[in-house]
């Protein structure tokens, strides 16, 4: 099949199949595999009304050998477990959850993008109460769903630095609430302060913590993390996701010979960082080439606004075990 794959921008696209599970009785249904895209719903489930509702999104990648590989799939299904249990729905098994994925990907082969476009096979479980019920209480009934569709760059400057904006009108999540999790809520939430955002020419916008908007959160859908003196500093806080690609470019950054330090960082530090960074299976790792806060009108720059020496680091070496041109020896590859 012919695609324009290196000009695939982040977007949905149609392909042959999507796989589905039910939970139904206390059990997960066998999973079937359809070609319908559209879902048959209750009007009442709980999905719909009270936000019973997570979502996952990971990759797979055709390799210089020609294989394909699954980034870390046994985490994104951990982490679903973790959403689905805050929001009270039955959590998917793992295994269950792999070999959804295993097999939705291998359905839709040919739309996994040829090595070397810089495409990837983006894979989107999304898991919702399906039963109904009027009253606030978690459903009876839940369904995942994975879908695959062909992307390209999550920014349009691709691995170009991105410039963003603080946000103090708007938070992502309350210091207590749903932002450790990937709960669609989140996202419902960050709308309005992203819309904004573009609006005035930024991509990303940099969340603040919540209670004393004294912190750094996240970037947009993406972790945030910063170098300086020999340092990957990355924000831990309640309210950030965490992040799989966030977590293993800490590996890789250690392993590279800098110190990690996953810990709550101060807005003030932004004037200190060397570099900056936005990372996620979406973004992969786009840097930061400015941060601009309204309140004080400063824009900090960083590495003149270039791709900085650790992020291009980084992202060679998490691009080339994603694409087997490097062992994987951490073992983060589910080869298909
Ligand atoms: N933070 C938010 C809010 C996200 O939506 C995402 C995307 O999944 C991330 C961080 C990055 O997480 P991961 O690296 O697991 O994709
Ligand atoms: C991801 O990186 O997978 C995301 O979820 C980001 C965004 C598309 C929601």
């Amino acid at each position: 099949m012919e695609l324009d794959w290196k000009n695939l921008g982040f977007g949905y696209m149609k392909t042959d199949y999507n796989i589905r599970s039910y939970y139904r009785d206390g059990a997960w249904t066998t999973p079937v595999m359809a070609s319908d895209e559209t879902v048959n719903l209750h009007m009442a489930a709980t999905g719909l009304h009270y936000g019973q509702e997570a979502f996952e999104g990971l990759k797979a990648f055709r390799g210089a050998d020609g294989k394909v590989r699954i980034f870390r799939p046994e985490e994104n299904a951990k982490r679903l477990r973790s959403s689905a249990a805050y929001l009270r729905m039955a959590e998917p098994p793992v295994e269950l959850f792999i070999e959804m994925v295993r097999e939705v990907v291998k359905a839709n082969e040919r739309f996994i993008p040829p090595y070397g476009t810089g495409a990837s096979l983006y894979i989107r479980p999304v898991l919702f109460g399906s039963g109904p019920q009027v009253g606030v209480k978690p459903a009876a009934e839940y369904l995942l769903i994975i879908f695959v569709t062909p992307v390209g760059p999550y920014y349009k400057e691709g691995f170009n630095p991105i410039k963003v904006i603080i946000d103090r009108d708007h938070d992502r999540a309350a210091p207590l609430g749903t932002g450790h999790i990937k709960a669609g809520g989140n996202y419902g939430a960050s709308l309005v302060s992203s819309e904004e955002a573009h609006r005035k020419g930024y991509p990303s916008v940099l969340y603040l913590d919540a209670r004393e908007k004294k912190y750094i959160d996240e970037s947009g859908a993406a972790n945030f993390f910063a170098i300086r003196g020999g340092k990957y500093i990355t924000p831990s806080s309640h309210s950030v996701l965490p992040s799989i690609t966030n977590m293993s470019l800490m590996a890789l950054a250690e392993e590279l010979g800098l110190q990690v330090e996953a810990r709550p960082v101060e807005a003030a530090e932004l004037g200190t960082f060397e570099e900056a960074g936005a990372c996620g299976t979406a973004a992969v790792i786009s840097p930061i080439g400015s941060v601009f806060d309204p309140e004080s009108n400063h824009t900090y720059v960083y590495n003149n606004g270039e791709t900085g020496p650790w992020c291009q680091k980084l992202y060679t070496k998490l691009r080339a075990i994603q694409h087997g041109e490097e062992p994987d020896t951490y073992g983060w590859n589910l080869m298909l």
